[in-house]
């Protein structure tokens, strides 16, 4: 069985941006900069919002951090927004999800300069990775194709289930494992809460890919011998004895499907730090294709 350590290879692709920032900066030219968007104060969302800027920190792009609080309108949100498309400073930038009640997430997302969209989940940016032209992939996404391509896992001709179809994780990986890219040409199920026997298809899967949300819920007997499996969930879990009075916890049950599984990732330590280097990746392209376009 080999970790999918997604801690390491997100390290080594934060060390890749940061080499070529240090050229950028060596010729004179403006650094990659990244703004986040936050509406509100979802813990979680203060967390992973955090992490992406100190990330840029690291790496030596420049970030913004735009705090709003809960109270805020669409309109001022919309406001906002337009703001960062006409600010030539902004390279990329993100809204964070989810957004408070009052906000129609569509909306947002349609107002984001798709030149601009790092998170890639503007329509035209969504419809062009359908299509297999160039785009911004969304992150977690892109994390798991990233992952996979680093440890030469095989995807051409195998089956792979993902389970869950949120537009952030389970429609797009959906989408991208059956591409025909190198990572890719894989024959893909895209199950759902509405499906029925869930188990037929897990114990099927060469690949599993669990994007739900509900801790420990894939089990070793719903799995075959050999089976590669990539856990998206991060849920909170209340525990007394850790430091900040929650762990983080993941979709499977790692430690028996582990003894099964020919790969698979940890929680925490897989797909989230995955996320976060490819939103720096994202960035750092819309930078160089800003550069094209002005060029
Ligand atoms: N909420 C959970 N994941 C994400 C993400 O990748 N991007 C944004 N903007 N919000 C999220």
């Amino acid at each position: 069985m080999v970790i999918l350590d997604g801690k390491k290879i997100s390290n080594q692709i934060k060390d890749e941006i940061a080499a070529e920032v240090k050229e950028m900066k060596s010729n004179g030219e403006k650094v990659p900069h990244l703004a986040a968007v936050l509406v509100g104060e979802d813990g979680a969302s203060l967390t992973y919002v955090g992490s992406k800027v100190r990330a840029c920190e690291r790496i030596g792009f420049e970030s913004t951090l735009v705090k709003l609080p809960d109270t805020t309108t669409e309109d001022e949100l919309l406001a906002k927004i337009a703001d960062l498309n006409a600010d030539d400073d902004i390279d990329g930038f993100i809204v964070q999800l989810p957004l408070p009640k009052h906000i129609d997430e569509q909306k947002v997302l349609l107002a984001v300069d798709p030149d601009k969209d790092v998170d890639g989940f503007h329509p035209a940016n969504f419809g062009k990775m359908a299509l297999e032209m160039q785009t911004f992939i969304p992150a977690t996404p892109f994390g798991i194709m990233e992952l996979l391509k680093r440890y030469e896992v095989e995807t051409s001709g195998k089956h792979a289930v993902v389970i869950g179809r949120s537009h952030i994780v389970g429609r797009p990986i959906s989408i991208l494992l059956s591409t025909k890219d190198k990572v890719g040409n894989a024959t893909v199920t895209l199950t759902h809460s509405r499906t029925k026997d869930l188990e037929a298809f897990t114990k099927d899967a060469d690949i599993i890919i669990s994007a739900l949300g509900v801790p420990n819920f894939l089990k070793a007997d719903m799995v075959k011998d050999g089976v590669v499996v990539v856990d998206v969930g991060i849920t909170r879990v209340p525990d007394e004895t850790a430091k900040r009075g929650y762990r983080i916890v993941g979709d499977v049950d790692f430690e028996n499907v582990s003894k099964k599984a020919s790969y698979i990732t940890p929680v925490p330590g897989g797909v989230g730090p995955m996320t976060i280097a490819m939103l720096l990746k994202n960035t750092l392209l819309a930078r160089q294709r800003g550069m094209a376009k002005k060029a």
